[in-house]
């Protein structure tokens, strides 16, 4: 059942995820979760409201819980860092690892939006079955 609303109504409207004022300034940022799916809403040094998967690319960490602030997301595992837009920004000790390039690495993006000065909403992407 849940899987079924995750594809007919979580992937395909928009939910309220929290105040704006809680990534009012830049480099803000807040955890939260869309129907037991870890979502990240930051705001860029630009400016921009982001949207991404809360877990990190190399072993599925959780990321950040809650609000904060920071110039960067860093993983608390093994230290994989991630600029507020998502890009995997260093990732130590992967340096010269063959058939690997640190800027093909992107916490995956849902739409996000703020609607009337008060709440960001996401929508997550369909999961591909
Ligand atoms: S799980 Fe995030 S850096 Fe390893």
């Amino acid at each position: 059942m849940l899987d079924a609303e995750r594809r007919r109504i979580f992937a395909r409207t928009w939910q309220a995820v929290g105040r704006t004022e809680s990534v009012a300034e830049l480099a803000s940022y807040l955890g939260c979760e869309i129907a037991g799916e870890p979502v990240l809403v930051t705001r860029a040094e630009d400016g921009e409201l982001h949207a991404f998967s809360n877990v990190c690319r190399h072993r599925g960490a959780l990321l950040e819980q809650g609000e904060g602030r920071g110039p960067v997301i860093r993983c608390p595992y093994h230290a994989w860092t991630y600029s507020l837009d998502g890009r995997l920004y260093s990732a130590p000790e992967f340096d010269g690892v063959a058939e690997w390039d640190r800027g093909d690495v992107c916490l995956p993006r849902f739409q996000t939006a703020a609607w009337v000065r008060s709440f960001s909403s996401t929508r997550m992407p369909a999961r591909s079955r």
